[in-house]
């Protein structure tokens, strides 16, 4: 069926000007080097597929991340989220984890999911760091609104970071009372908690450029599952 484009503008968000993201590279404690960098909407099928095994692991909270993590991705492809962002971990090419958030106000960045596919390495918290980063220096926002929904999550956010309580407020993720990173709690964390090298090299950033790889299901079930959980 045709799409009705007259109505479909009702529907989709105006969309802000956002700065890119620069991508850097940071050499995980196996040696091999991660490329962080910011995807865009024609790469959603493809991160749905990683996503996709995740919402069957209820280990770790990897379900209900998974489930949103899907959900906040499809609305980003389909336009129905405003001002959406993604940033990934590519190692040769290989997707290892996603972090995305949009911009809630000028100010105010809201932080959505973070899920790391390889295990172990702290790929997570250093594409946690990366999203702060993006909020804080590129787009230039006052703080983010960070919510937990694994025990993992708050001791990586709220506990090494020192993260602000807000409370009588709600984030958009609902949930319990949430944390905000200000900047001055970022410009404590960020020599600790934020690594990376910029420019990456040319040939280490094109073969990320080149393909996102995506394990298929049984392999994504092995690295999630594969560890000692936290919880
Ligand atoms: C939270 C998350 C992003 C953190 O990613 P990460 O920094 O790469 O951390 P990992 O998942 O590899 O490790 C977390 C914990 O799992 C356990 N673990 C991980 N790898 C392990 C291994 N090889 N052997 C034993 N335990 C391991 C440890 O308890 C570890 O905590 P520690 O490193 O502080 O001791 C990730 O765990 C994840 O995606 N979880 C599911 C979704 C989620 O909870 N997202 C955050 C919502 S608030």
């Amino acid at each position: 069926m045709p799409m009705d484009m007259e109505l479909e503008a009702l529907l989709r968000p105006p969309a802000s000007q956002m700065p890119t993201y620069p991508p850097k590279w940071i050499t995980l404690a196996t040696g091999a080097k991660m490329v962080v960098r910011q995807l865009e909407r024609g790469d959603v099928p493809t991160l749905l597929n990683a996503v996709r095994p995740t919402m069957k692991v209820a280990r770790d909270y990897y379900d209900i991340v998974g489930a949103r993590l899907y959900a906040e991705l499809l609305g980003w492809y389909r336009y129905r989220v405003k001002d959406h962002y993604c940033l990934a971990g590519q190692v040769n090419g290989a997707l290892v984890g996603i972090v995305n958030g949009r911009m809630y106000t000028p100010e105010i960045g809201m932080s959505y999911h973070t899920l790391a596919i390889d295990r172990g390495l702290r790929v997570g918290a250093h594409l946690f760091a990366a999203k702060m980063e993006y909020h804080l220096e590129y787009l230039g926002q006052e703080e983010v609104w960070i919510t937990a929904e694994s025990p993992i999550g708050f001791r990586r956010w709220m506990i090494e970071y020192g993260l602000e309580l807000k409370e009588g407020m709600q984030h958009e993720l609902g949930g319990a009372s949430f944390y905000s990173l200000t900047k001055a709690i970022w410009h404590e964390a960020k020599p600790r908690l934020c690594v990376g090298s910029r420019p990456v090299p040319r040939e280490l950033l094109a073969k990320a450029e080149l393909e996102i790889r995506v394990a298929d299901e049984g392999h994504i079930l092995d690295k999630i599952l594969g560890v000692k959980g936290g919880d």
